[in-house]
This record gives C-alpha cells, structure tokens and sequence, in this order.
C-alpha cells in the first residue's frame, strides 16, 4: 500500500495531454520571410537552405496567395538588386526590388501583412550595414537618413509594417519621425531590438549576397554573452515609438526572449534564423533528426520562452502541421 496522499503525477493519454498543454503554436503566430532578388520568371533555389528559394518580383503573386492559403498572417521581405553601391542607393529607389514585391503581393493576397527588413547590407557593395568613413567603420547619423528615405519609400509601396534591422542608433525615432511626416502614422515598426553578433546568419548571407567585404558587424551587433543590454536597446526602440519588439536569433537566445516578453508589454517576435533552419534541415536530411517533430519542439520552445510571433522558413511547413 501506498501512503494515502503520496504525489501523484497526471496520467498523460494524449487527449489529456491536449488538454493541459499549456503552450500552444497558432498558424496566427507565424511570419514568412521572402527573398526577393531582381530579375525575371526567377526561382532560384538557396543551397545553405534547402527548399527556400530567391523569388523575382513577378512570381510573387502565386506565392503570397499560397502562403496566404495556408493562413499564414504576413510575410517578411529581403531584397536582393540588382546593382549595389557603396551607399545603398536601390534600397530607396521607388522601383527597387523591394518595393516591386510589396505591390505584387498586395495586388495578389491583399489580406496578407507586408513586413519589410530595412537594412543596408544587401544593398551596399561592402556588405557593412551603413554608411562607412574613409576608415570603414560606419557612420550613424549618414545612415540614419538614408534608412530614413528606405522606410518611407517602403510605406509608399504599400508595406504595412517595417522592421529595421540594421542596429543604428536613433534609428527607429528617425524612422517613425520620417513615416508620421509622410503621412503613414498607421505604418507600424517592427525593431530588431536585440540583435546579436551570430555564427547563425551564416546561410542567410549566402542567400542574400550580403557578407561584409571584410571586417565583420560586432561594431553595431549585440554580444552573444549579455542580457542586460538586451534590456537597453529595447527600452531605447521603445521610448523612439516601436510597436513591436523582436530578439534574434531565437533558439540560442530563449532566455533573452523570456527576460523581454516579462519586461516589456509590447508583441514580441523572436526570429528563428537561417543557421536553426540550416541546422534541422541538414540533420534531418542525414536522417539524424525527424524533421517535422523538430520543427514542431522547436516553435513550441520559442513560444513557451515568451514570444508571441515566430518568424520563421519553417512557416509554411508548420501551418500544414498544425492544420
Ligand atoms: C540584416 C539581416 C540579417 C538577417 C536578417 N536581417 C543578416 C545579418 O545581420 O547579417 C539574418 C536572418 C537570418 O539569418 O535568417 N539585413
């Protein structure tokens, strides 16, 4: 015989199991993100990920409708031009690569949010993420007026929320100062608040042409090994008018995203990024990971850490699990 009130653990079938899952991942929750390169009838596959491809504004149409089939809420876009300079002049061209995709995609799923990154690095031969010194080291308040001029032109293509990326000081105050004057107070700000120096972009920037020419981003990036920065640089994006927060990557980082989500009372995204997908997707294609229940554990995690949005190239895979 057992003592009377020994502890005892709730026997767990699965529709228990259902019942008292305290985590949930919604399709709801999920944020797509697009690469956009400049060119024709282009569907071009991304080797570091496999399945993600780079997508020329005109195919964008079929795919923004797929994914707003799916239930996918909104889509996060990269642009690759064309020409690239050494101040990023195509980032803010009314008919950049960027803003060609933004209309695409509200002609075709007007119903599908358009989130666009807003950042130099793709744009600018050097791959640095501002404007650079004779020396190379960028200059923040130049590259605050062209990230200014990028934001605006963004909103003029119709995006509905833009997300800097780019880790300038005073950028989103100068952003919401730039939108509210053209008319857009209604265009939301979506700030990499926290943004580390990672290992995990790798794929990304292969996939995005946007690897610095030489040095690297621990000049404007965070430092893998703090917390209480984090705290910082959200406070700051929250006192210049963010309206959403986004700590990146996402699974190295859980307990970042856990420390934001209870400080801080804005939506929050964490952002699993190239090198996490790259990692499951290699594993699983050695046959050493399942593939789908990685996927799943993963964006449960993410959530459960706090965040309340995943932006993630698993989204469409993940809105077919959870259908
Ligand atoms: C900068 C930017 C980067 C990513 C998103 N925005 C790259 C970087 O900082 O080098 C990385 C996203 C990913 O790895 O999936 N425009």
């Amino acid at each position: 015989m057992f003592p009377e009130n020994r502890p005892r653990r709730l026997r767990q079938t699965e529709t228990i199991r259902r019942m008292v899952r305290e985590t949930h991942v919604r399709v709801d929750d999920l944020i797509y993100p697009l690469f956009v390169k400049e060119a024709d009838a282009l569907k071009e596959p991304i080797s570091s990920m496999p399945d993600q491809f780079r997508y020329s504004p005109d195919m964008l149409p079929k795919v923004a409708k797929h994914i707003a089939s799916l239930g996918i809420p909104a889509v996060l876009l990269f642009g690759i031009p064309r020409k690239k300079d050494s101040v990023g002049t195509q980032a803010h061209h009314k008919d950049g690569v960027v803003q060609q995709a933004i209309r695409q995609i509200k002609d075709a799923a007007p119903e599908l949010a358009v989130i666009t990154d807003v950042c130099l690095c793709e744009y600018t031969d050097h791959g640095h993420c501002g404007i650079l010194d004779e020396k190379g080291n960028v200059i923040n308040d130049d590259t605050l007026e062209v990230l200014s001029n990028v934001a605006l032109s963004h909103a003029k293509a119709g995006a509905d929320i833009i997300a800097p990326s780019d880790m300038m000081d005073g950028r989103v105050g100068v952003i919401r100062d730039a939108l509210d004057e053209g008319g857009f107070e209604n265009t939301a700000i979506l700030s990499y608040a926290v943004k580390y120096a990672s290992a995990f972009y790798g794929p990304f920037r292969e996939a995005a042409g946007s690897t610095p020419s030489f040095g690297n981003r621990k000049a404007y990036q965070m430092d893998p090994a703090n917390v209480r920065e984090a705290l910082r640089e959200a406070s700051l994006d929250v006192e210049e008018g963010a309206d959403m927060l986004m700590v990146k990557p996402a699974m190295p980082y859980l307990d970042v995203i856990r420390v934001i989500a209870d400080e801080f009372d804005l939506p929050l995204a964490a952002y699993q990024v190239s090198g996490e997908y790259a990692m499951i997707k290699a594993a699983s294609q050695m046959g050493w990971l399942d593939e789908d229940a990685a996927i799943l554990e993963s964006a449960t995690s993410i959530k459960r850490a706090g965040a309340d949005m995943i932006i993630t190239y698993f989204a469409q895979r993940l809105a077919e699990l959870l259908r």
